[in-house]
């Protein structure tokens, strides 16, 4: 063992980067390279969030300053307001919401919170390769809860009573899905709490995308709407895409109050407070009308088109289900390949296009590519028009 490997923990040094980072990482040092890796969207923030924030910044004698540990209490009072629009729910901005910075520090902060070495979080699989990853670092253990690939990937409830042991401290939704863009339905979600409650786990949703439903809003459901649920949900909205806040790191936590008393220590010990520049934004944002939301769906929307019409062009290469929501297509490879590692690798040093292999989502993962649809039109056709030339 090296000095170094020594002195890492055992858990980092087993981890690795998620292969999303590792291909964006690999194809950004390929010239001219197509990369249909990482989701994030083409988009730029807002002019009236840039607008808001600037004004802040000559005006707000404390704009640098830390804030609070859980947040501007103004923009806690706006996500109080925001949160019941969405779900019709009352929360309490002291005792309920956190701001952190982005959805996976509110995660780390979760898991943090929540995990003894060999507690069990349930994940769908596939899942987002992240959460696999945040709760191995901190030695617990991801059970794979499969989804129906069958059924276009919905819940399979009738496998997750039986995945829950005395370990399992929680389950994560993520609807719409990444990486596979399905819409879980209102049915199968109010099943998961039902379950959830009678073994008296947690619910946590990670919600980044349900502003991207296109022609599907009527399947989409919030289940943090179900106010039985309240003291058994953490409900976690980024502002990272449809606000086009990636670089901003900004979220917030809806939970019960005993949990964010607890989490409080994670936070101040690690962050202190989400930057404060970008919780000023955050409230720009919330206060104003998000008209720009249905301009990113209208252009999405489009892209999702063009990507499934492409992949139909290719059956030899591709089978594709239509995703419903989020930015993904998660396609099974026809083509002659080992595993979807090596296929992705290889497709890249072949063809210049850059996609994450399935694998790293979970093992139903296997054998299929996560491509994200959020770059523009002509990355798209760039990379479907060499992928068509190669096979
Ligand atoms: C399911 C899911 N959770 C969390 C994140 C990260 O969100 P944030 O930028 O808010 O940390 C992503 C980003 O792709 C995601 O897909």
């Amino acid at each position: 063992m090296t000095f170094i490997t020594d002195i890492v923990s055992t858990n980092v040094h087993q981890s690795s980067i998620s292969a999303i980072k590792d291909m964006a990482m690999l194809s950004a040092r390929i010239e001219g390279a197509a990369s249909l890796t990482w989701g994030l969207p083409s988009f730029r923030t807002p002019e009236y969030i840039r607008r808001g924030v600037k004004q802040y910044l000559d005006e707000d004698l404390d704009a640098g300053k830390y804030t609070l540990t859980d947040g501007l209490p103004e923009l806690r009072e706006l996500v109080v307001a925001e949160h019941k629009k969405k779900t019709g729910i009352d929360v309490d901005a002291d005792e309920n919401v956190m701001i952190c910075a982005g959805n996976m520090q509110s995660l780390n902060t979760l898991f943090h919170t929540m995990l003894d070495p060999g507690d069990e979080i349930i994940l769908t699989d596939p899942c987002f390769a992240s959460h696999i990853q945040q709760i191995n670092l901190f030695s617990g253990k991801p059970v794979y809860w499969p989804l129906d690939e069958n059924n276009n990937w919905s819940l399979d409830i009738d496998l997750l009573a039986d995945l829950i042991t005395d370990k399992t401290q929680a389950i994560v939704l993520v609807s719409p899905s990444n990486p596979t863009g399905k819409i879980f339905s209102k049915d199968e979600l109010i099943r998961v709490g039902e379950i959830a409650r009678s073994h008296n786990i947690l619910i946590i949703i990670d919600d980044p995308y349900s502003d991207f439903v296109y022609d599907n809003s009527d399947k989409y459901f919030n289940l943090a709407s179900v106010k039985e649920l309240k003291d058994h949900l953490v409900y976690l909205y980024s502002f990272s895409k449809s606000y086009a806040m990636s670089g901003w790191r900004l979220s917030y936590m809806v939970m019960p109050a005993e949990l964010k008393r607890e989490a409080l220590k994670v936070h101040d010990a690690t962050m202190i407070c989400a930057p404060r520049i970008s919780q000023l934004a955050g409230m720009v944002a919330l206060s104003q009308p998000s008209d720009h939301i249905q301009a990113f769906q209208t252009i999405l929307h489009s892209r999702r088109e063009l990507i499934c019409q492409r992949l139909d062009n290719i059956p030899h290469v591709f089978a594709n289900q239509k995703p419903e929501g989020a930015y993904y297509v998660f396609p099974e490879i026809m083509a002659s390949h080992t595993n979807s590692k090596e296929f992705a690798i290889d497709l890249l040093n072949k063809t210049r296009v850059a996609v994450t292999p399935g694998s790293a989502f979970g093992p139903s993962g296997e054998h299929h590519v996560r491509m994200a649809y959020c770059v523009d039109e002509d990355t798209i056709n760039l990379a479907f028009d060499r992928i068509e030339n190669y096979f």
